[in-house]
């Protein structure tokens, strides 16, 4: 029975209120205590205060329409975005644990996606670490500034696998691997919510964008995705169930149509798989305005139709649209949602919000944030983390790394000196670009004297983001024809006069992440016209690429003797390029997405399963007339400024019987001169099935650090988990009684091979 109490809670329930007193939890609660203060809690609320905890109210105020202050006092929203001041998140969270009838704490969330005030690489960049540890790391600082600030809950880590390099969001997620994708989805889980939920210094979770997203038709974002079954439980799904694994508390849905039922109402994605498969107790969101979004597209009837749809296929809050704000309280009222299917969603969102300690310290400390805030060893670990994600794609005659007794060094690009494109795409509100650019990072490491910069034309989208808006300030004017050539003589003119070029160039942060598709692959605007023109000069030249996506670069590869990926590298990216170009630090990233050579190869992948006409055979050349079908850069690519030798690759048995696992082991010898890092990668091919297999199918991994001359044995275990796949044939997993391919080495085209039968 429903009860309406218009009594305030117990002191000993809630509380609140006392940003002094409060101290932080220092262990988690158990089940049954989450749950009697839950029950407690639930069993004071209306109806409408259900309703309210199941909503999300946006912190601004979008088209002069009022803030949400009113709503707040009157229990309207359980949870704020989109507002990122320490000042403001207490004075919102006043209203609600002062001044709201039942004072339950408001939940703040934001996207701190790599970085809150130190920024990290973006995640593609993180990614290609090869070292999980790389993303906790970050993750637990991002945290800890985040948390201080008055921030509880991020929008991340984005776990969707993308294989398609036109879909600008492919910057914000591991790259095309699903078993890469699940270490690192894991590993930021871990970093952002700590050993449990509710950690001190941590923030909640939210693994996003279920599902497939990264699959949209076209590469266009939001655009609809058609996927089998096959591929969403062998590709798609197993970083979201990694991270559930990991204990994630929040998922947050995408909004694009899954196979014509929009993911953010589809039952059988959020009840039947999340729940009911993989046993999350969390609570799901809708992405921003996502609910509303039904009727948009075309799937419901009105707000009313999607809200019920929404709850009822098993999302819990909705995401600034207001439409369960709107709708749900009517339709329990009509009798067309039931009650209990409400109580089920707060009660997800309460526990959540028990296990935070939210009752306990609303409030976030401004002194503490402050201090936080400027703590400079996050910095630190910045340039470390920058440092190991960085990939060498070319080094011809080893040009590089660069002598510090260079007499001088042009630096052309548009990028070079950007501190806005160093950090890269996803700044939270309000961030100010502090990022040591390529530039001064260059000048620190050689002195100002010896480096002279030009931009060179400058690129910009041709249809302007409509994130622009965010940005507070006054937008620099489109560049004139004139002065755009004006700034190619120049840039021409500072190459001519140096020893060595060093070309920062790519895309800006604006060209890639959230609306940032596109229909071409190569550097956008004149950059590769100007890199012809100082590759003509006949000087040695180092491309250093910044950006979020893999491009095509086959001109790039075939005339510039030096290629560093570096992302965008954030805060400390400007000296971590210069750490690795100098050899102060030997780069040992690779690549989590294959490179194509051209646009119209998208998407390229490596874990294809193959055709008749199979890699290597002659009639394998027919597939593009006009040049070759493969990458340009395959996935797991990345040179050093030492060399790898693999040898002694043995399984400790040639066969093994169905369920039992076997190990695989390699020696890898630093051979070369210098002390540097590898990722040793094992794939694997299994030859028939019940259903197709891909060519190679990476499982496992391990990045190293090997002196000259040393060896070290790296061992992986191949059980049921690594051996397994979801057969279309069969309907379900299977782990089949098949031979298999083993390949170990330096990158997915591995030739290292051993030969494993898995028997009855
Ligand atoms: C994005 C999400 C993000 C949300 C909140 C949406 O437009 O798709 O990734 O978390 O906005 O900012």
């Amino acid at each position: 029975m429903r009860r309406h109490c218009n009594a305030v809670l117990p002191t000993a329930l809630l509380l609140a209120a006392s940003a002094a007193a409060a101290q932080p939890v220092s262990s988690p609660p158990s089940d049954a205590q989450v749950k009697a203060r839950v029950d407690a809690l639930l069993g004071q609320m209306t109806l409408e205060d259900k309703v309210g905890q199941l909503s999300q109210a946006a912190g601004i105020s979008f088209g002069g329409a009022p803030g949400p202050e009113e709503s707040l006092r009157r229990g309207g929203a359980g949870s704020v975005l989109w507002v990122n001041e320490t000042k403001r998140f207490n004075a919102l969270q006043k209203i609600a644990v002062e001044e709201s009838r039942l004072k339950i704490p408001l939940l703040f969330g934001l996207d701190v996606i790599h970085g809150y005030r130190t920024i990290f690489p973006i995640p593609i960049g993180m990614a290609s670490s090869w070292d999980p540890s790389v993303h906790e790391r970050a993750a637990e600082i991002a945290a800890r500034e985040a948390r201080a600030a008055g921030v509880h809950w991020t929008f991340a880590p984005m776990v969707d696998v993308a294989r398609d390099a036109r879909w600008g969001r492919i910057a914000e997620g591991a790259g095309e691997d699903p078993y890469l994708g699940a270490a690192m989805a894991a590993a930021q889980v871990r970093g952002f919510q700590g050993p449990y939920l509710g950690a001190p210094d941590r923030l909640l979770a939210c693994a996003k964008h279920f599902a497939a997203y990264g699959k949209a038709d076209g590469g266009r974002d939001y655009d609809p995705v058609y996927v089998s079954e096959t591929e969403l439980r062998n590709v798609y799904f197993p970083p979201f169930a990694a991270a559930a694994r990991a204990g994630v508390g929040s998922f947050m849905s995408a909004y694009m149509d899954l196979n014509d039922v929009p993911a953010g109402a589809n039952p059988w994605l959020l009840r039947d798989v999340l729940r009911g498969e993989w046993g999350f107790s969390g609570f799901v969101v809708s992405d921003a305005f996502g609910t509303a979004n039904l009727v948009t597209q075309h799937f419901a009837r009105d707000g009313r139709d999607a809200a019920a749809r929404a709850l009822g296929a098993g999302l819990d809050m909705d995401m600034a649209s207001g439409t369960f704000a709107k709708n749900l309280a009517a339709l329990v009222k009509d009798g067309a949602v039931k009650e209990a299917q409400i109580d089920e969603a707060v009660r997800r969102i309460l526990a959540v919000k028990v296990r935070l300690g939210l009752f306990e310290q609303p409030y976030a400390d401004e002194a503490r944030a402050a201090a936080v805030l400027a703590d400079s060893k996050s910095r630190a670990e910045a340039r470390r983390l920058a440092q190991r994600s960085m990939v060498l794609l070319k080094n011809e005659r080893q040009l590089l790394p660069l002598k510090a007794s260079l007499a001088s060094v042009a630096v052309i690009g548009p990028l070079a000196d950007s501190k806005a494109d160093t950090e890269g795409s996803w700044m939270v509100f309000g961030h100010v670009p502090a990022a040591v650019t390529v530039l001064e990072g260059l000048r620190a490491r050689l002195g100002s004297a010896k480096v002279a910069h030009a931009p060179g034309p400058e690129i910009r989208r041709e249809v302007p983001s409509f994130f622009d808006d965010f940005i507070p300030g006054p937008k620099p004017p489109k560049q004139t024809p004139e002065a755009g050539e004006a700034a190619f003589r120049q840039a021409v003119e500072t190459a001519k006069g140096a020893e060595l070029v060093i070309a920062v160039m790519g895309e800006r942060a604006d060209m890639s992440g959230e609306a940032a598709s596109r229909a071409s692959l190569e550097l956008p605007g004149r950059q590769q016209e100007l890199l012809k023109a100082i590759v003509a000069l006949g000087k040695p030249v180092v491309l250093v690429l910044m950006g979020g996506r893999p491009l095509a670069l086959e001109w790039e590869a075939a005339n510039v003797p030096a290629i560093l990926e570096a992302w965008q590298p954030g805060s400390e990216g400007g000296h971590a390029v210069a750490d690795v170009l100098f050899g102060d630090v030997n780069p040992g990233g690779k690549l989590p997405a294959t490179f194509p050579r051209r646009s119209g190869q998208t998407p390229l992948y490596y874990a294809h399963t193959t055709t008749h006409q199979p890699e290597g055979s002659p009639m394998y050349r027919s597939r593009y007339w006009e040049g070759p079908a493969e990458a340009l850069y395959p996935f797991g690519h990345g040179l050093s400024y030492t060399s790898f030798a693999y040898s002694n690759l043995k399984l400790a048995a040639p066969q093994v019987k169905l369920g039992v696992a076997v190990s695989v082991s390699v020696d890898v010898t630093n051979s070369g001169g210098v002390a540097g890092d590898e990722v040793v990668q094992l794939y694997l091919h299994q030859k028939a099935g019940s259903a197709s297999r891909p060519v190679r199918e990476l499982k496992g991994f391990k990045r190293i650090s090997l002196k000259p001359g040393e060896t070290q044995t790296v061992s992986f275990s191949l059980g049921p988990d690594e051996l397994r796949y979801w057969s279309s044939f069969e309907r379900r997993w299977v782990q089949e009684a098949e031979a298999f391919d083993i390949w170990v080495g330096t990158d997915s085209t591995a030739k290292l091979h051993a030969d494993l039968a898995v028997v009855r």
